[in-house]
């Protein structure tokens, strides 16, 4: 049967910003029904009245996912009021940390598995039994480059998207021989508001934000994503060139890469001795 977004209700974690508000918007430019999930009200509710306006259908609901005891309650209000269940969920939310492993506080690592990590599992947990009641449904994860390897004053980020990731590699098995699949999203670099919703916990005085330039546009990847869901693909991988090194590279040799990544945060820490934590722009 040929895909039709009209027949598609997508929920967008994170939609209020970057990767998950390109995507809301699309999918409401295709003629979806978006549920729109995030803090901010203000653009959540300018993001669905344009949904709203280029013939999609739009709901937002404003909830921090870091209460995930919350998240069956939150589900079932939507589906309540919305009057439909999930076709598409899409576990886009994440936020990144930075702090050495020796001074990042176990609660921000606690707080950081709970948005990036337990959330997505929660909603997985809500909507796959909609979906398999409707033989019909598609899950997928944002994850991250960071899972070829991990780097140092990230790992709280890079552990909470891993794990992700093995819980997206056995959910795609369990689901085989359903009508339900899995989409594993690697999105590259883009251009968002990730760097300054870094989480620095007060441990990098002047944290130096990469240059956005020559990222790429996040509706660049929303196209892609909505692409591979039209094609059913389990997997879109739009990492750059030197993330795809980096991967061969921790196969095929990963002493060096750990030499190469060991050198840089070094020469950073050198650089900025003032500093309890280093995040160096890999
Ligand atoms: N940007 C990149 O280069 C890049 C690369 C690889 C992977 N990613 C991944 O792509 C995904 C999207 O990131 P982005 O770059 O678009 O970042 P972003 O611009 O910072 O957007 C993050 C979204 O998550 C929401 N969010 C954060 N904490 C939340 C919470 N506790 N409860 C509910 N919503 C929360 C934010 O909305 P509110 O603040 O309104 O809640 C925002 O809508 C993330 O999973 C990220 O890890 C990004």
């Amino acid at each position: 049967m040929e895909f039709n977004w009209e027949n598609e209700v997508i929920f967008v974690t994170g939609a209020s910003s970057g990767l998950g508000k390109a995507l809301a918007l699309m999918a409401g430019e295709l003629n979806a029904t978006v549920i729109s999930i995030a803090r901010n009200e203000e653009v959540l509710k300018e993001v669905t009245n344009e949904i709203n306006g280029s013939g999609g259908s739009g709901y937002y609901y404003c909830f921090d996912l870091e209460n995930i005891s919350q998240i069956p309650e939150f589900y079932k209000e939507i589906v309540q009021e919305v009057g439909k269940t999930p076709t598409i969920l899409i576990n886009n939310v994440g936020y990144q940390v930075a702090g050495f492993v020796q001074n990042t506080p176990v609660e921000v690592y606690n707080k950081n598995y709970r948005v990036n990590t337990l959330a997505p599992i929660a909603l997985i947990q809500c909507a796959l039994p909609d979906m398999i009641n409707h033989n019909k449904g598609v899950i997928a994860n944002v994850m991250s480059s960071i899972m070829y390897h991990a780097f140092p004053g990230v790992s709280s980020y890079c552990a909470s998207k891993c794990a992700l990731g093995a819980i997206h590699e056995s959910l795609k098995t369990e689901l085989s021989g359903t009508n339900v699949k899995t989409l594993r999203i690697r999105p590259g670099s883009f251009k968002s508001n990730y760097w300054e919703n870094t989480d620095v916990d007060g441990r990098i005085s002047d944290f130096k934000l990469p240059a956005g330039n020559g990222l790429r546009d996040p509706s660049f990847v929303a196209t892609k994503i909505c692409e591979a869901i039209e094609r059913g693909d389990s997997e879109i991988n739009l990492s750059t060139l030197k993330d795809k090194i980096g991967y061969h590279l921790s196969y095929w040799a990963p002493g060096t890469l750990d030499k190469i990544i060991a050198d840089k945060n070094r020469n950073f820490v050198k650089k900025y001795p003032d500093k309890k934590t280093a995040m160096a722009n890999y």
